[in-house]
C-alpha cells in the first residue's frame, strides 16, 4: 500500500492545470482554464479546470473531480496507478506502508513476474529487430502479413528465437531468478535425473513471432506465440499459463490500445484474434479488443462495460462459428450493454477483409452492416426453420430468452415488437412468452439469497421522497463546503419560549443574531436529530462537523482530496455547480456570486427548514398509514395534529425569512 503521507505529498505539489493540460489544450478564462471535452466530440468548449480549487468539471458528460478522478477516468488508471503515475511525474518518493510479511511477498512475487515479463517483452523485440535469425524469420514474416515498422513496434511484437533455451539463459545470465521465468510460464522446468541439477529447462515459445499481451494500464501480463509456417502437429497459437499475474479469462487482447478511444467514440469492436486487432489499428481503428479466440466471460464484459454500453461483435464469413456465439451473446445482454453484430463475407476474416480495402472503405463497411443483434438473430434462424413450426416454436423460445436478459423493459417492448414484425407473431404471444420466463426467474431468485430485483418502470412515490430528501441534504453540505466558515447575520422568527407547553398558539418573534454558518447547520441539526439519509452525504457532514470540533473550520481540500473517491467526486460536482454560468460569460460571474452572499442567511435557514419539512412530511404519512390498523387510533391521530402543526410552522418560516 502507497503510505497516507505519499498520497498527500503528491496531493500538494501535483497541479491538475498542469497535469490535465497534457491530455487536453487549455485556454486560460478568467480565473479558469477551459478546453474541449476530452470525453465527447465537441466544437465549444464545456470543459473546465479550477485552478484555484484543483478541480476540473466536464459539462458535457457531467464528469467531473480531482486530479486524480481525471487519470482514472481518462487514462483508466485505478486510484494506486494515478498516485505512482503523479509521483513519477514530480519526482516524489513513493513510501510503502508496512505490510504483513505474507503480503510483501505476494507483492514482491506479482512484481518478480511483471518485471520477468517485461524483460521477456523487450528481449523479444530486441531479437526481432537486431539478431540475424530474428530479422530473417520474426520480421520478414510480419512484413509479409502487411504490418508496417510503427504498429510493430506500438504492440511491443517480437520473436524467439528457435533454440532450446536461447531466452531463459540470457533471462538467467540478467539475474532473473529462475523460478519467476517458470511461474510466468515463459521457461518449462522439467524433471532430468541426468543433469547435475535434476532438472532441465526451455524456452515455452522456441521459434514463434511473440504477442505480448497488457493489462488495462499497459504492464506485460503475458504472451501469445504464433507458429511460423503450417506445422499441422503444433497449435498454431501458444499461449502464456493462467498465472498469478495473467488470467486469460479477465483480460482482453488490445483493451490498453483501445481504452481511450473505445471511451471517446462509445463503442467497441469485439474481434477474435491478435492479428485483427492490429489490423485494424494500422487502418485507423483503434477502438477495438480480441477475446483471444475463446468465448467472452463476464470479467471481460466488465472490462468493456467501464468504457461504454456499445458492443459490435464482427464475426468472420463462416456461419457455424457465428450460430456457436450466439449463445455467449445473452451475458453481454444481462449487463444491460447494446449489443450489435457484423459478419464479413465468406472466408474473410477482419484482418483479412481489413487488408484487402481502403481505411475509408472499411470505416463504410463496419458503419454499413452493423445489424442490433436481436434483429440478426430472428433473420439468422429465421433462415433455419422457415417451414418446420416445431423448430420455429424453438426460435421464438430461443429468442424471448434473448429478450428477457435485457434489464430495461421498454427496450424489451421495443424488440418484442420488432420480432414481432419480422417472425409474424402476434406480440401477445411473445409477450406471454416474456411473463412465463420472468414468473420462473422470480421464482429462482426468491430461492437465493439475494434476489435480483427487477427493474421499475416508474418511480414510486417513496423513491421521490428520498430524491427529495437527498436534493436538501445535498444542499447543506453545499452551502457549507462552500460558506461553511462564513459568519453572516441571521433573521429568524421564534416563539417566545420553545418551552411552554403550546407553543403553537405562541407569537413568532422576530431575532437577529451572528453566526458561523457552519456551527448555525450543526446546532440546529443537531437539535432535531436529524441523520442524513445518503450514506456519503453522511460521512462528508460527519468529517465536517469533526473538522470544526478540531480545526474550528471546514476545511475544502480533505474533501476534494478524500481517499474515497467517490467522495471526492461528489465533493468537485457540487464545488463546480457555481462554476457552470461562467462558462458562457465569464464577466457575470463577480455580479452572480456577490448577490449570492447577500442571501446566504435565507440559504441556510431554507436548506434547513426543507429538510425538516420533507422529514416532518415523511412522518406524518407513516402515521397515517399507521392509523389504519393501529388500536390507539387517537394517540397517534394526535401525534398526527402535532406534526402537522410543526409543518404548518416551518412554512410560516420559510415564508417569512427575509
Ligand atoms: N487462438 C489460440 N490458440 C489457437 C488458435 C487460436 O489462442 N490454437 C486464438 C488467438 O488469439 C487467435 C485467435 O484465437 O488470434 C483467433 O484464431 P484464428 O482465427 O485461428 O487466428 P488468426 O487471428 O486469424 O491468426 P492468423 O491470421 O495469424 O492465422
Ligand atoms: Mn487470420
Amino acid at each position: 500500500m502507497i503510505s497516507r503521507n505519499t498520497i498527500d505529498s503528491v496531493f500538494e505539489t501535483a497541479r491538475v492545470e498542469e497535469v490535465i493540460g497534457e491530455f487536453v489544450q487549455l485556454k486560460k478564462a478568467g480565473s479558469n482554464f477551459k478546453g474541449l471535452s476530452p470525453f465527447s466530440d465537441e466544437r465549444t468548449p464545456s470543459f473546465m479546470v479550477s485552478p484555484v480549487k484543483q478541480i476540473w468539471k466536464d459539462f458535457s458528460t457531467g464528469k467531473g473531480g480531482n486530479v486524480i478522478s481525471f487519470l482514472m477516468e481518462h487514462e483508466h488508471y485505478s486510484y494506486p496507478e494515478a498516485i505512482r503515475y503523479l509521483a513519477k511525474k514530480y519526482n516524489i518518493e513513493i513510501e510503502e506502508t508496512e505490510q504483513t510479511d505474507e503480503q510483501k511477498q505476494q507483492a514482491d512475487e506479482r512484481e518478480s513476474m511483471f518485471l520477468v515479463s517485461e524483460f521477456a517483452r523487450d528481449y523479444f523485440q530486441q531479437i526481432l529487430w537486431e539478431d540475424e535469425q530474428g530479422k530473417a524469420i520474426g520480421l520478414t514474416y510480419f512484413k509479409e502479413r502487411g504490418f508496417t515498422d510503427e504498429i510493430i513496434r506500438k504492440f511491443q511484437l517480437g520473436y524467439s528465437l528457435n533454440e532450446w533455451d536461447a531466452f531463459t539463459n540470457e533471462a538467467l545470465n540478467k539475474g532473473y531468478n529462475l523460478k519467476y521465468l517458470e511461474s510466468t510460464g515463459l521457461t518449462i522446468v522439467k524433471q532430468d535425473l541426468l543433469s547435475a541439477t535434476g532438472t532441465k529447462q526451455f524456452d515455452r515459445f522456441k521459434g514463434r513471432v511473440m504477442f505480448p499481451i497488457h493489462s488495462m494500464s499497459g504492464r506485460v501480463l503475458g504472451f501469445g506465440g504464433r507458429i511460423l509456417g503450417n506445422d499441422k502437429k503444433a497449435a498454431k497459437y501458444l499461449n502464456s499459463p493462467d498465472s498469478e499475474i495473467y488470467h486469460k479469462s479477465n483480460i482482453l487482447y488490445g483493451i490498453y490500445h483501445a481504452k481511450q478511444s473505445i471511451a471517446k467514440l462509445d463503442n467497441c469492436y469485439l474481434v477474435e484474434g491478435y492479428t485483427d486487432v492490429i489490423s485494424f489499428h494500422q487502418s485507423g481503428i483503434d477502438n477495438v479488443v480480441a477475446s483471444s479466440g475463446t468465448a467472452l466471460t463476464e470479467n471481460q464484459i466488465r472490462l468493456i462495460n467501464r468504457l461504454t454500453k456499445n458492443i459490435t461483435i464482427l464475426f468472420d464469413g463462416d456461419a457455424a462459428g457465428i450460430r456457436a456465439s450466439l449463445r455467449g451473446i445473452d451475458l453481454i445482454l444481462e449487463q444491460g450493454m447494446n449489443v450489435k453484430v457484423l459478419s464479413f463475407p465468406d472466408g474473410d476474416d477482419p484482418d483479412s477483409f481489413a487488408k484487402k480495402v481502403s481505411t475509408n472503405e472499411l470505416k463504410e463497411y463496419l458503419q454499413n452492416n452493423a445489424k442490433d443483434f436481436i434483429n440478426f438473430k430472428v433473420s439468422l434462424l429465421m433462415k433455419d426453420a422457415q417451414d418446420d413450426p416445431v423448430k420455429k416454436a424453438g426460435l421464438i423460445r430461443d429468442i424471448v430468452v434473448s429478450i428477457s436478459k435485457i434489464p430495461d423493459r421498454i427496450q424489451q417492448e421495443v424488440y418484442i415488437q420488432e420480432c414481432s414484425r419480422i417472425m409474424s407473431i402476434s406480440e401477445e404471444v411473445l409477450f406471454n412468452e416474456l411473463a412465463q420466463l420472468d414468473k420462473k426467474e422470480q421464482r429462482e431468485a426468491s430461492k437465493k439469497p439475494v434476489a435480483k430485483l427487477a427493474p421499475k418502470l416508474q418511480k414510486t412515490s417513496q423513491a421521490k421522497e428520498i430524491d427529495e430528501l437527498k436534493k436538501y441534504e445535498r444542499e447543506i453540505i453545499k452551502i457549507l463546503l462552500l460558506y461553511g466558515n462564513k459568519e453572516v447575520e441571521f433573521i429568524d422568527y421564534v416563539t417566545n419560549d420553545e418551552a411552554t407547553a403550546e407553543p403553537e398558539t405562541q407569537p413568532l418573534k422576530k431575532v437577529k443574531f451572528t453566526n458561523v454558518i457552519s456551527r448555525e447547520i450543526y446546532l440546529n441539526l443537531q437539535d432535531d436529530e436529524v441523520e442524513f439519509t445518503d450514506e456519503n452525504f453522511k460521512q462528508i457532514y460527519y468529517e465536517i462537523i469533526h473538522q470544526l470540533n478540531q480545526e474550528k473550520a471546514v476545511i475544502v481540500d480533505a474533501f476534494v482530496n478524500h481517499p474515497n473517491i467517490e467522495i471526492a467526486n461528489m465533493v468537485t460536482n457540487i464545488l463546480m455547480d457555481d462554476e457552470k454560468h461562467s462558462l458562457s460569460n465569464w464577466e457575470k460571474k463577480d455580479i452572480i456570486v456577490k448577490s449570492k452572499e447577500s442571501v446566504l442567511s435565507k440559504m441556510v435557514l431554507d436548506a434547513i427548514y426543507n429538510l425538516r419539512r420533507v422529514l416532518i412530511e415523511q412522518k406524518i404519512k407513516a402515521l397515517i398509514s399507521e392509523i389504519e390498523k393501529e388500536e390507539q387510533r387517537e394517540q397517534v391521530l394526535e401525534t398526527v395534529v402535532n406534526y402537522t402543526g410543526l409543518k404548518q410552522r416551518l412554512f410560516e418560516r420559510l415564508n417569512r425569512v427575509i
